[in-house]
Order: C-alpha cells, then sequence, then structure tokens
C-alpha cells in the first residue's frame, strides 16, 4: 500500500498523475536548471550523429536540418512554430537553434506514434524544455495559435500548404520569415499554386532555394 502522508512516495505520484492527463508531456521538470550551452551543444551533436542514418518517418534531410538551424541563428529567431512534426528531425535542428537564441518551438503533429517517438527523440537530445509538442490536426490547431510567430516551419500535408500560410501570416512578426518544405522542385500542382499566393502577398519578400532534400521557400516580412 502506498502511503501519501510519505513525502518520498507523493511526488512520484504527482507526476504520474499528470502524466496521465497530459500535463507534463515527458517535458523535464522546469525547476531543473538548463545545462550549460556547451555541454547541450555535445549532447544534440551526438544524439544527430548517432541518428544521421536512421530517420525513416519523411524527415527532412540533414542539409535542410542545418539550413533550418542557421535560418534561426542568422536572425536570432525566437517564437518558432513548426507544423509537421514527425519524429523530430527537423525541430531538433530548430529547437538547438533557439536554445542559443533564448526562444522556443511549438510543433503540431497528428500521427499519435510519430509525436510519441519525437518527445522521446527531444528528451534523448536534451531539447525537451525548448519544445512544446502538441498532438493535434494542424488544420484546427494552427488557427487558434496565438502568435506572434517569427519562425514558422511548414511541413505537413501539401494541399493544406496554403490554408497554413493564410493562417499564419496575420501572427508573422516584421522580420519574420515562413519557410515551407519541398517546394523547390517543378513549379506545378501544389507547389506551383503555393508559391503563386506566397509571391503575390504584399509585404513579403520570397526566395527558393533548390537542395537534394526537397528545397525551401523563404518567405520573410518586411517593414514593422
Ligand atoms: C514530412 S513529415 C514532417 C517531417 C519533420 N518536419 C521532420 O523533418 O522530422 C509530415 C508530417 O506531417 C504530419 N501531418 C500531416 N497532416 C497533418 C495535420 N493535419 N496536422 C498535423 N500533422 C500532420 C504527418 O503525420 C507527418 O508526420
Amino acid at each position: 500500500m502506498t502511503n501519501p502522508r510519505n513525502p518520498s512516495l507523493v511526488c512520484p505520484l504527482l507526476i504520474l498523475a499528470a502524466l496521465a492527463v497530459g500535463r507534463l508531456d515527458a517535458q523535464e521538470p522546469p525547476s531543473r536548471p538548463a545545462p550549460p550551452q556547451e555541454e547541450l551543444d555535445a549532447r544534440v551533436r551526438r544524439f544527430l550523429d548517432e541518428n544521421r542514418r536512421l530517420w525513416r518517418d519523411l524527415n527532412v534531410p540533414e542539409e535542410d536540418g542545418r539550413r533550418l538551424h542557421e535560418l534561426v541563428l542568422q536572425k536570432g529567431f525566437t517564437r518558432a512554430l513548426e507544423i509537421g512534426t514527425s519524429t523530430g528531425h527537423s525541430a531538433i535542428w530548430i529547437a538547438w537553434a533557439l536554445s542559443k537564441t533564448g526562444g522556443k518551438l511549438i510543433t503540431v503533429e497528428i500521427d499519435p506514434g510519430r509525436h510519441r517517438q519525437a518527445l522521446q527523440n527531444f528528451e534523448r537530445a536534451g531539447l525537451s524544455r525548448y519544445i512544446d509538442a502538441r498532438l493535434a490536426d494542424a488544420h484546427d490547431l494552427v488557427p487558434k495559435l496565438e502568435g506572434p510567430f517569427d519562425f514558422v516551419f511548414i511541413d505537413a500535408d501539401k494541399e493544406w500548404y496554403t490554408n497554413y500560410f493564410r493562417a499564419v501570416l496575420p501572427k508573422l512578426a516584421p522580420g519574420g520569415c515562413i519557410v515551407a518544405h519541398n517546394v523547390g522542385g517543378a513549379r506545378r500542382g501544389w507547389v506551383a499554386e503555393f508559391l503563386q499566393v506566397v509571391e503575390a502577398t504584399p509585404g513579403l519578400e520570397t526566395r527558393v532555394e533548390n537542395s537534394r532534400g526537397g528545397g525551401l521557400s523563404i518567405s520573410c516580412k518586411t517593414g514593422t
């Protein structure tokens, strides 16, 4: 029998109860101090090296992950949103950069198995405290998110890209960028439709970068 008056049992019981109602979501306890940046960098690098050839769930290739990391760092972004977590490869690159800028990432995934795996990966990489991973249909959740965001990465269901873009645009901070994956190929079908909308949007400067991994469009809000 457990004794609720015994403090050594109460704490684990509370943690179990919180996990059961999804409140802790397997993230690190907020009270644990952040490790020094060099220690975290070494841990993330080790995780990425060990898993380099193990990403099998439509994850971005390393080249594109590095590019996302670089973009967040270059511009000092802190309020990031990712649509399409899968098992967390791109989120790890983004959140690693956010650990250096003092930011946080919200990432959304609809598939429970991938979401669970992503949470484990975030923990193993030491990045959980920088990531708020939501298990949800992004069609419903994204329009409800408050913002503002200065970095948005769209990498979920392709036919919905234009809707995601329209939903996040009003929440984009000045100077912020919306990045979309897999738009570097031929301008046909959904890619053509998406780029047409994005490039015709006033107050945004868009460039498309091709990569072996699918290519990115980067649309940044000009003005104030
Ligand atoms: C290309 S993968 C994302 C890869 C991920 N960014 C990475 O690099 O690790 C697309 C993901 O979007 C998810 N997805 C598709 N439709 C979605 C929706 N309506 N809401 C949330 N996630 C969705 C899929 O389950 C899939 O895991």
